[in-house]
């Protein structure tokens, strides 16, 4: 994985994951992440997880961005829709391991997060799993081009 100075993160959420997707881009940004861009929501007034999952995915699935992140109350909605867009490969994750696994067997491209059932250390942990694990490749790599294959 390169270092996470490297990386450019394209990140959304909707208002149910509003102050966790900004608690995220300040830890990012402490971390001196290479680039990151918000698409949004922009704040706790009650919105739509499509509205802001697809410019997000969208920017992944056309190589704009390294990785992206969203979240929403159960991280279902918003993994839902970005995982709609030709390969992103968008991971729900809810513990560290989970965020490990997801780099090491399916490569994930996206992580998204249940805003409303993790605690944001909980979150700084999975995006550490997360971005500082590579992907294994070899048993999984025809697993996960399948993926694009139906
Ligand atoms: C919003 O109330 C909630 O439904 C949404 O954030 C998400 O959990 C949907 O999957």
């Amino acid at each position: 994985m390169k270092p996470l100075s490297e990386i450019k993160i394209v990140i959304s959420s909707d208002h149910a994951g509003y102050e966790l997707k900004d608690k995220i881009i300040a830890y990012l940004k402490s971390k001196k992440v290479g680039e990151i861009k918000d698409y949004g929501a922009f704040s706790t007034e009650s919105s739509d997880y499509p509205d802001f999952a697809h410019p997000m995915a969208s920017a992944v699935s056309k190589g704009e961005y390294d990785f992206g992140i969203s979240c929403c109350g159960t991280g279902n909605g918003i993994n839902m829709a970005s995982n709609r867009h030709s390969f992103v490969r968008s991971a729900l994750c809810w513990t560290a391991e989970i965020a490990k696994l997801a780099r090491e067997h399916n490569n994930a491209n996206a992580l998204s997060l249940p805003a409303r059932f993790i605690t944001e250390q909980e979150a700084y942990d999975i995006i550490d799993a997360f971005f500082s694990t590579d992907y294994e490749g070899g048993r999984h790599e025809r697993r996960v081009e399948k993926i694009e294959r139906f």
